[in-house]
Order: structure tokens, then sequence, then C-alpha cells
């Protein structure tokens, strides 16, 4: 198969939802039409529950699972289908945004009791930044959710999305009778628990009686209304505009009970987008290009603290990865090879000798790489669009034991390289504030510094509303806001200016004192 037919063939995506809105079930499902996994139950849920917050063996069988499952490849219909599992606890999230970045699609998953929560808000803001195109699929039918209409209003209205549903239900609940498929014309029955899927059934004109045999008279009657009111409401779905990211279309289905997930799927791979060009530093990337080419969007330690090897995750953007062959890693400006690549299919992690645009490839690494290093055949070009973005919760670290320095500084260093969270060194006296997107990862910090480095810390909360990276068109302005706002600036990893703000109120003050400063809210601008 030539490398065109490889890409046509590959769909990268990742599912994303708010916590318990059905994520893992999909997921599960979706593995069980691909034949990777042969029986419901198979996928554990990577989600670290409430409860197991001090539970460190618990957080630590996490990191092991989540690492088994980040990454599910399978068949299905010869297209070649790439699952990018994002964690669904909020504490996680920068992870899962980072995730995002290599994903082609995203599949959401809404729960049709709760509707649009906030995770997923955050989330979709995610995807607006690159456009990613989204597919909406509505989940747990079989309970009294709220009405569909009213949905897909909120669905537009919070995730800033048109919507075009694409399948449509009957009843839901107790009464749900099944959806009809407004793409394929035919009608879905409802069987709870059913484990083998059957056919639609044909029912090329709405008005045809069948209908009332099938579900009844009222039911029949009312979803006549419905379609009449979404053809009258929404415009014709448009696949191009889905492509571009600004219409979603919308499934409906109940994951736990089989109900919708193969349409869903069905549906996917003939809309979903094979791997796109992509933008770098120096010019944009198409995927059919010979040379290889591709980016680190995840680190995982080694779960072993005497091992210090990790495996970073490679998404192949161009050309052909072949294992044990020189590439640049540009950022070092050197040669790095890799004798040992493994591709995910399903739950095994297997040798692999070569990978195309889209898939996902683990690489063992012993220190080289960062997230958002580029690998490439040898051009210096860098891949863009994996932003750090401003934590939320910021906490000074502490020293404890001043015999253990090296190695505080060496585990901060590694575990900052892995995304786990992101340290400021203030220019003032190089004291290191941590900052995070949710509270969880300080204590997952402090284990770890711990037990994988004997370094041992604590933490001080620091009053801090965000962190803006600065950067202004006059360097003689910029010098002398730094020189103004000394105790408040400190550097990121990679050594660039940040400005750490105490307030809202105080960041929109010194906004407005310093206009020709510009203040970002993530580390690519
Ligand atoms: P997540 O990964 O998005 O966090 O959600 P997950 O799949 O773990 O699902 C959350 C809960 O919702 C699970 O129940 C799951 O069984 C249930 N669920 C998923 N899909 C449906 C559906 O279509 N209908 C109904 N009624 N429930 C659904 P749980 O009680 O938390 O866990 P479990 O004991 O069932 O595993």
């Amino acid at each position: 198969m030539g490398l065109q037919q490889e890409i046509e063939r590959r769909r990268t995506f990742g599912i994303i939802s708010h916590p318990d809105a059905g994520k893992t079930t999909l997921t599960e499902k979706l593995l069980l039409f691909g034949g990777a996994i042969q029986k419901a139950g198979a996928v554990k849920s990577s989600k670290i529950k409430d409860h197991a917050r001090s539970d460190w063996m618990e957080i630590e069988k996490q990191r092991g699972i989540s690492v088994a499952t980040s990454v599910m490849g399978f068949n299905y219909k010869d297209v070649k289908i790439n699952l990018l599992d994002t964690p669904g606890h909020q504490d996680f999230a920068e992870d899962t945004y980072r995730t995002l970045t290599a994903v082609d699609s995203v599949i959401m998953v809404i729960d049709c009791v709760k509707g649009v929560e906030i995770q997923t808000e955050k989330l979709m803001e995610v995807c607006r930044m690159r456009n990613t195109p989204v597919i909406c699929f509505i989940n747990k039918l079989d309970r009294e959710g709220r009405d569909p209409f009213e949905l897909l209003d909120e669905v537009e209205e919070k995730l800033s999305i048109k919507v075009r549903p694409l399948s449509w239900p009957i009843n839901m609940g107790k009464n749900f009778k099944g959806v009809y498929s407004l793409y394929e014309k035919s009608l879905h029955l409802f069987t709870a628990s059913k484990q083998t899927v059957e056919e639609g059934i044909e029912i090329k004109d709405i008005n045809d009686q069948e209908l009332e045999r099938l579900v009844g008279e009222n039911n029949a009657k009312q979803l006549r209304a419905d379609i009449e009111l979404i053809e009258g409401v929404y415009p014709d779905f448009d696949v191009n505009e889905y492509l571009e990211g600004k219409v979603a279309p919308v499934f409906f289905g109940s994951a736990v009970n089989n109900f919708g997930v193969k349409e869903l799927l069905d549906s996917f791979i003939r809309l979903a987008p094979p791997p796109k060009p992509r933008e770098t530093t120096v010019r944009v990337v198409k995927p059919d290009e010979q040379k290889f080419t591709g980016f680190i969007f995840k680190i995982h330690a080694n779960m072993d603290p005497k091992h210090r090897n990790r495996i970073a995750f490679l998404r192949v953007c161009s050309g052909k990865f072949e294992r044990a062959t020189n590439y640049t890693h540009v950022r070092q400006e050197k040669s790095i090879r890799f004798s040992n690549a493994t591709a995910f299919m399903a739950q095994d992690r297997e040798t692999i000798e070569e990978a195309f645009p889209g898939d996902i490839v683990g690489l063992f690494d012993t220190g080289n790489l960062k997230i958002g290093d580029t690998l490439t055949d040898g051009e210096k070009l860098m891949y863009t669009g994996i932003p750090s973005f401003s934590p939320e919760i910021f906490k000074e670290v502490i020293n404890l034991d001043a015999m253990k320095t090296k190695q505080l500084e060496k585990g901060l260093q590694q575990l900052m390289e892995e995304g786990v969270a992101q340290l400021f060194t203030y220019e003032i006296g190089k004291r290191k504030a941590i900052g995070t997107v949710g509270a969880l990862q300080f204590e997952v910090i402090q284990f770890r510094l711990k037990n994988e480095y004997g370094a041992t810390v604590q933490f001080q909360p620091q009053n801090i509303y965000k962190a803006c990276w600065i950067s202004s068109k006059d360097p003689k302005k910029l010098n002398e806001f730094v020189d103004s706002k000394q105790r408040h600036i400190a550097r990121d990893k990679d050594g660039k200016l940040v400005f750490m703000a105490e307030s809202r109120a105080w960041l929109q003050m010194v906004q407005d004192n310093f206009p020709e400063i510009e203040f970002h809210f993530t580390s690519e601008f």
C-alpha cells in the first residue's frame, strides 16, 4: 500500500466529555466493534475518582492504566483508527489539551440528563483554537433526559458551534423507542442491553405507514413533526463546514446499551478527516510528503523508579517513520535514533518497524525528549500549536532537605518535561513556583519527588491569579516593564518572560498602565 493510501485510511481522534458522561463506556464499545477487545469490561476507566485523592497506590495504579490505554489503535472496515485517550479528571486537563493537539478530530459525549457541563466547555475551547472537527454523541437516551431541541440549543450556545442532527430520538427513558437516522433514512429500534447490533429498518419516506406499525401512532406523529422542524430550522448538513470545525453533526444513543454506537462509528469513518497538513515554524507540512516529520505530545515516566527511562508519544505528521533510523532532534540540533519503537494496538504494545501519518508511536527515551519537540528527516522546522496554558493554582516549592537540592532540581525538571505541571522561576531570589490546573497534581508531585528522586518538599500557597507570558514590539519598553515589576517577573521552562499577576483587577490595571506590553494567556503567541 502506498503512502497516500495509508494516509487516506487513517482516522486519529479523541473522545472528550465531562467525567461520567460515558467516555469510557463508549470507548469500550468502539473497541468491541473494531475487534480490539473481546468482551465488555476490558477497558478500565482512566478516571481518578475523588475518593482516591490521597491514595497514592491508586494514583500509581491509574498512571499504569492510563499508559496502557493512552492510545488504542484498531482496524474497522479497512480503516485504521487511532483513538487517543484523554484523562477524565479535570485536574489533568492540561494533559488533555496537549493530547488534543495530536488528533485530527474529536467525538464529544454529552449526557442527555445533564447537558453541557463545564469540562466539555473548556475542552471545546481547545478544539476551537485549532478548528478541530467535532462529532457530538448525546448519550444515555435510556434515561429521562432533557428535550433534544433544548439540548442542541445549549450545545450551540455554550460551546459556540453550530449543530446539525443526523439522527433523532423517539422519546427517552422508559419510553425510548429508538432513533431515526436522517442521513440513511432508516429506523433503529431500541432494545436494552442488546449484545448484537441489528441493521436499521429502511424508511425512505417518513410518511410511510410502516412507521406507525413500528413505533405506534403517537410516536410516529411526533417524529414526523420533529423532523419537519429540524429540516425547517437547520440548514442541510455540509461536510465541509464540519471539516472546518464550524458545524457539529449530532447523533443520539446509549453507549452502555450499545445503541447508536455502530451508526456513530460508521458515520465517523465516513465523515472524519484523515491526517491533514500542519503548521510549523517554517512552512505548512503535508502528510503525503515523502520525508518523515512528527512531534512529541506526551511523555510518560516509567512506573519503576529505578529505571529513569520514559515513553515519549510521537505523532507522525508526514512521510514514513522507520525504526532504527537516524532522525533530527530539531531543538537539540542532533541526530537521534530509536531502536525500540512501539505501536499501541488496543491495550497491547507491540514493536513496530514503520508508522504512517496519523499514527502514534511510543519511543523509549532516556531524557532527550520534551513535550513539543519535533523530529524530522533533516529539515529544521518545529511544529507549533502545542502551547502551555496559564495554570490556575500556584504554590512555592520549599525544599525541606538541603542535602537533596540536586535531586530536587532534577526531579522538578523531569516532572515538568513530562508536563505534570509548569515551573516558574522568579528573577529575584530564584524562588520556584509550580503552577497547575488542579490541586491533585501537587500531591502527585510531592509523592513522586520523594519516591523517585528522594527529595522532600512542601508547598506554600501563593496568591497568584494568572501567569501571563509577556512581549512587546519595543524591547526598551519591555525592559522598563520588567524593571518596574521585578518582584512579579519569572521565567518559564523555556526561559520566556512571565508576569505573575496577583488578581484580576490588578492585572487589568497593569494592562491599562502599560499599553505597549502584550499579555498572553498561552505560551504560544
Ligand atoms: P466517563 O468515562 O465519561 O467518566 O464515564 P463512564 O463511561 O465511566 O460512564 C459513567 C457512568 O455512566 C457509568 O456508570 C456507566 O455505566 C454509565 N453509562 C454510560 N453510558 C450509559 C448509557 O447509555 N445509559 C446509562 N443509563 N448509563 C450509562 P457507573 O454506575 O458510574 O459505573 P458502572 O458501575 O456502571 O461501571
